[in-house]
């Protein structure tokens, strides 16, 4: 027994990985005053991407390297991310010098073996570095570099030279002479290493190069130098986009919206145009659904079976249940829930709301704050005026309800079941149930004068 327990807790230190995520670089190419890792692919930062990768890897502990400004989401990040190691990069100096302070901090103590991965790279999947981890311990390697090829000359990544087939070397962009111009295998910046040669050799690393910084890459030539043993993993290029400038970021973008697109044409929801479909890391969508060009799904959307979204929509943080027919031009938005068989027509626009079975919203609303009850029908340009200047109020329209056309409905609002309100009518009341409601003017009609 004692015998089980020291092989399996031997087995279990040499397995264990220490992942450093860094995303303290300054992102001066993206011209933007938002932290580069905070920008978002599918309405999601980069660096959350690459954060839920690095815990989908079994056995591993996380050390994040940030700078100042990120220090702010610290909290957050805690919060999100059980069990996070931080690690604060006060002054940029390159990405030696990033995994160098988190080696410093003890932050890779309790492993052997040590994966980089860059904060600014979020399409990298955990299949991919899975298998570089693979290779990495059946060849017992020292050092495993994930490669890629791109499709074409690419003049923003560190390079991979060869020398007999041998990896010795990766040379960045910026040192890059005319003739090494032929170099086209790419370095994706993710890295393994065992910690004993990383943790000594680290400090090797010199920035006498064009920019002045510390890059981590110049371990593979240090490495090669000390007859350590060097390979590389190579992966799609699509998956290892690093982004850089906000070029880089559409492109990831891009690339992460064909993937969601494929995902859902594989699952068997039919789009007649899905170059514009648009959809967010989290969406949601069940199965015989139909999605007519140009729709936009933000964040927190779940769509049910059978449903119909027509062109034009816009929605975020809503639940639509099944048989649902949505837009054209429909807005929904901030929670709101539609529950079987409605019917949402065109310009429509609903906020915070809950909309029951079979309720019929077919033209030109807007419907805030507001709960309405199965089976009832609202108007064309019927509206809640949820917003008295100060605060919102709400509105409850009970079930089998008429609401007449180009209604104003003045919230804090109750409409009690059964009720018919009149074309027109500005309601400021409560009504009860069973009420049929209009307001009484007299329509004049005259000759006109000549
Ligand atoms: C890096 C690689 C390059 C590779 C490319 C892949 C180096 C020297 N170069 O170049 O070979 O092809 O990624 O995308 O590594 N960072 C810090 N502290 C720093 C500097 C950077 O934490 O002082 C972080 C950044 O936030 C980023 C990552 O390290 O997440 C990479 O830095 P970046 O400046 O984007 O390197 P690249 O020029 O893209
Ligand atoms: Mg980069």
């Amino acid at each position: 027994m004692l015998y089980y327990y020291i092989n399996f807790y031997i087995k279990f230190i040499l397995m264990s990985l220490s992942i450093i995520v860094l995303a303290a670089g300054k992102g001066s190419r993206m011209l933007s005053k938002t932290p580069k890792v905070l920008h978002e692919v599918g309405n999601y930062p980069m660096l959350f991407h690459v954060l839920d990768t690095a815990y989908s890897i079994k056995k591993s502990k996380i050390c994040l390297v940030i700078s100042n400004p990120l220090l702010k989401f610290k909290e957050f990040l805690k919060k999100k991310y059980k069990n996070l190691n931080f690690c604060v990069q006060n002054q940029q100096k390159g990405t030696a010098d990033a995994v160098k302070t988190a080696i410093i901090k003890n932050k890779n103590k309790s492993s052997v073996n040590t994966l980089v991965i860059y904060g600014d790279t979020p399409l990298i999947k955990k299949r991919t570095l899975n298998n570089a981890l693979k290779k990495f311990r059946e060849n017992n390697l020292d050092l495993c570099v994930i490669s890629m090829m791109p499709n074409k000359k690419e003049n923003s990544y560190g390079k991979l030279k060869f020398s007999k087939k041998k990896l010795v070397e990766i040379i960045e962009q910026s040192e890059l002479k005319n003739n090494n111009s032929d170099l086209d295998m790419c370095n994706s910046g993710i890295m393994i290493f065992k910690n004993k040669y990383l943790n000594e050799n680290i400090r090797l690393v010199k920035n006498k190069n064009n920019k002045k910084e510390f890059y981590l890459t110049d371990l593979v030539k240090i490495f090669n130098k000390k007859n350590l043993s060097i390979d590389h993993y190579t992966c799609c290029y699509e998956e290892t986009l690093g982004v850089n400038s906000m070029i880089d970021l559409a492109l990831v973008n891009d690339e992460f919206q064909k993937e969601k697109r494929n995902y859902f044409l594989n699952k068997g929801v039919c789009m007649l145009a899905p170059d514009t479909v648009y959809f967010s890391f989290d969406t949601k969508i069940g199965s015989n659904v139909t999605i007519e060009p140009n729709v936009f799904f933000g964040p927190s959307v779940e769509i049910k079976n059978d449903v119909y979204i027509k062109s034009f929509c816009y929605m975020d943080n809503v639940k639509v249940h099944d048989f649902v027919t949505i837009g054209p031009f429909a807005r929904i938005r901030d929670g709101v829930q539609i529950e079987k068989e409605s019917k949402l027509g065109n310009f429509v626009e609903i906020k915070k709301s809950k909309i029951g079975k079979n309720v019929k919203l077919s033209h030109l609303s807007y419907i805030g704050d507001s709960v309405i009850n199965e089976n009832s029908n609202i108007g064309a340009g019927a509206i809640t005026c949820n917003y008295d200047g100060v605060k919102k109020n709400k509105t409850i329209i009970g079930q089998d309800c008429f609401i007449g056309s180009n209604t104003s409905l003045v919230a804090p609002l109750k409409i009690k079941k059964g009720s018919i309100i009149g074309a027109g009518t500005v309601v400021n009341q409560d009504i009860p149930i069973e009420t049929v409601v209009y307001r009484k003017s007299e329509l004049i009609k005259k000759h006109k004068k000549k």
